[in-house]
């Protein structure tokens, strides 16, 4: 029986551009939509922008353009990006359309009418100069626990702390600059807490990975609080019905983007919405997301849907979170690579590839390491895979006028039956999510066809004359294995196998062809298949990736860079979302000091002798810094900038008379000087002649 199945991928913020932690998520949902596909069952898969919030609205302002104009280039751009790497949507829309906000509009009117919607003043911070509330992350300020100077309204980038934006010393506005003044305004609440027997239940009904699940026994615990869905104008987004200046917070509206996307396909492909959305529905609904989204997805997004009276999903795929060569996606160390620019370099089916071979169902982050990428690559696909083809075609064209043997090698049939035998087992992998155990599976098969090829050696053959049939009917064993690899391979290389296709003149693979061989027939002219990952190509890339720092975060289009919230963990049962913010506000001058003031500050050069991380602090470094004088240790929050060989031998600026510190891994004895806006991190360092342990005055 043909299955119904509708798929979608997170809708990615308008505000920034796709890069290769986005393309774990839609490389693994667009492997698993065409092995469905393939089996031929009944399966649509939608996505889109997810357009609304405040960083959008500022970012537009900036750029001065509308927002509409905006989100129409970044649409344009992330679906060029997405295109490149093979995604096949069957339709890429935006929330930003008429279709998301009826929906928006009937589920929060039925919400209302339930009983489930409340509304209470909020006090929040307000910038009296862009009259308008600050989300958490667009205030700053001074961290109430490490005095570090501009961290955000949520949490702090150099001591990890979390704190909400009334505790920030001296808060001003990421916008205008401007101190921010508390205010009450009225916001409307969802009470999910109403929901909490029903999510129980349906969180322990299959719907979600047991890592996963686990979390949310936390979240469960810890009681679930009412939800804030409303945000004053100004604001980018939809208005809510009979409230008059206030808004749908984004979040609201995204998930809900997911219907109007469909129901915009619907309409294109005449197929009856109620029968994939309605209570009713008999179709499967999967939804792959990132583990940071998962409160969203498992908590009030089928609350809502059910509260509303909407089918709830069958499945959430939750993935970990991209690391490149073991760390954190960083634009100062270059390993921020947009799609774009990995597209520029290499080919995108290397990465479906290498994603392929590390995804499974767990919530596990996952690395790219560069040479480990290459390695794989070049052993797997080039060695292993193609070559089986690159060995074989080629004699077949020039000694038999292209045409196959009719039938197969008799050595050969029990390897090829062999073949055929792994197929549901890797359809079951697929199934399940479990990719990296499909690619251990089809390139044990892949060694196996090596052995034959290696055993029977056709260019041995070849030499002799009178061995024609031999040569033929092995070499055409050996295209049927590599005809059965591609089809295995087909959900990850779908180009490849596009190629394949026109060489051995065969119809689209799919999982019932497993059964035609290519015997009797002819086939066309060998072209090259892909060729070696080349050192060269990774570097450019990366370069491209460290390039200018403004010109690696600046898309094309003018779009702000987005600054990720809280991406360590699952997101906390928090009433706000990260919300993404826009490139940083020069903070004003503080008040005047008089010269007696400074010159109270002990400003020494001092020469960095020792460097190393902390392994406990994500931002920290311990520095070993020589004064003259003696030798003092300074933890400074300068990792994501710098890797501690880069900072060795070097000369900096101290504060040598800061009170020392006790922090969790010992005593700062003063601070290094470093200049940052939260994109950047740079050490002052004194000209050259300068020794250690002088003064600055
Ligand atoms: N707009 C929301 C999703 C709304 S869905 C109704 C959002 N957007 S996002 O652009 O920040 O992220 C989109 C998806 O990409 C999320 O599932 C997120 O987990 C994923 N990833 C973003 N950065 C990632 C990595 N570094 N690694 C893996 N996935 C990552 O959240
Ligand atoms: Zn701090």
């Amino acid at each position: 029986m043909p299955r119904q199945i509708l798929v979608t991928s997170a809708l990615p913020y308008a505000n920034g551009s796709i890069h290769l932690g986005h393309m774990v998520e839609h490389v693994q949902t667009d492997i698993w939509v065409r092995f469905q596909r393939m089996r031929g069952h009944e399966i649509w898969y939608v996505c889109a922008d997810d357009t609304h919030g405040t960083p959008v609205m500022l970012a537009a302002e900036k750029a001065g353009v509308t927002p509409e104009a905006l989100i129409d280039q970044a649409r344009a751009e992330h679906l060029r990006d997405f295109t490149g790497f093979g995604i096949s949507y069957d339709l890429y829309y935006s929330t930003h359309t008429d279709e998301t906000r009826a929906y928006a509009e009937q589920i929060y009117t039925r919400l209302q009418a339930a009983g489930l919607i409340d509304i209470r003043p909020v006090e929040q911070f307000y910038d009296p100069q862009r009259q308008m509330f600050l989300p958490d992350r667009f205030v700053k300020g001074e961290c109430p626990r490490c005095h570090a100077a501009d961290q955000y309204g949520d949490s702090c980038e150099v001591c990890g702390a979390s704190y909400s934006p009334t505790e920030l010393i001296k808060p001003y506005s990421a916008v205008t600059g401007a101190t921010p003044e508390r205010r009450s305004s009225d916001h409307h609440f969802f009470r999910l807490g109403e929901c909490a027997a029903f999510l129980q239940a349906w969180t322990r009904s299959g719907t979600i990975p047991e890592a996963a699940a686990n979390k949310l026994a936390e979240w469960f615990e810890a009681g679930l609080s009412d939800w804030d869905i409303s945000r004053d104008a100004p604001y980018f987004g939809f208005g809510i019905p009979g409230a008059p200046g206030k808004f749908f917070y984004v979040w609201l509206d995204a998930p809900i983007g997911y219907m109007g996307t469909f129901h915009h396909l619907a309409a294109q492909r005449a197929l009856n919405f109620d029968d994939w959305w309605g209570p009713q529905s008999r179709a499967e609904l999967h939804h792959f997301i990132g583990k940071d989204i998962l409160y969203f997805h498992s908590l009030f997004w089928p609350a809502m849907l059910a509260r509303s009276g909407y089918r709830t999903p069958t499945r959430l795929h939750v993935h970990g979170f991209l690391t490149v060569n073991g760390q954190k996606m960083s634009k100062s160390r270059g390993s921020f690579i947009t799609a774009a620019d990995y597209l520029a370099h290499l080919n995108p089916e290397y990465l479906r590839y290498y994603y392929a071979a590390k995804l499974n169902a767990g919530v596990d982050d996952l690395d790219l390491n560069l040479d480990d990428f290459s390695a794989r690559v070049n052993s797997d696909l080039v060695g292993k895979y193609v070559n089986l083809a690159s060995r074989t075609a080629g004699f077949i064209r020039k000694r038999f006028a292209g045409r196959t043997a009719a039938a197969l090698h008799a050595p050969a049939e029990a390897l090829v039956a062999r073949f055929r035998a792994a197929a549901d087992d890797i359809a079951r992998a697929y199934e399940d999510g479990e990719f990296s155990r499909a690619m251990r599976e089809i390139m044990a098969l892949a060694d196996l066809a090596n052995q034959y090829v290696d055993a029977n050696k056709p260019w041995e053959i070849a030499k002799d004359a009178a061995r024609g049939a031999d040569l033929q009917a092995v070499c055409t064993a050996c295209l049927e294995l590599f005809r059965l690899l591609t089809l295995y391979l087909k959900p990850v290389l779908p180009q490849i196998a596009t190629q394949v296709e026109a060489l051995l003149r065969i119809a689209p693979l799919d999982w019932a062809a497993l059964d035609r061989p290519v015997l009797d027939q002819e086939i066309d002219e060998y072209r090259h298949l892909v060729t070696r990952v080349e050192p060269a190509h990774i570097a450019a890339m990366l370069q491209a990736s460290a390039a200018p720092a403004a010109a690696a975060e600046a898309p094309p289009a003018g779009i702000a860079p987005v600054a990720r919230a809280g991406i360590a963990g699952a997101a906390q049962p928090a009433r706000s979302a990260p919300e993404e913010v826009a490139r940083p506000a020069i903070p004003p001058i503080a008040d005047t000091i008089g010269i007696d003031d400074f010159s109270r500050i002990d400003l020494r050069v001092a020469r960095i002798i020792k460097a190393e991380a902390v392994p406990e602090a994500d931002k920290l470094l311990r520095l070993t810094v020589d004064l003259g004088v003696e030798t003092r240790t300074v933890f400074a929050g300068i990792k994501s900038a710098y890797a501690p060989e880069q900072l060795e031998g070097r000369l900096t600026v101290v504060v040598a008379n800061l009170a020392p510190r006790k922090m969790r891994f010992g005593e700062s004895q003063g601070m290094v000087l470093a200049a940052g806006d939260g994109t950047g991190l740079y050490i002052l360092a004194p000209d050259s002649g300068a020794q250690p342990g002088m003064r600055i005055k």
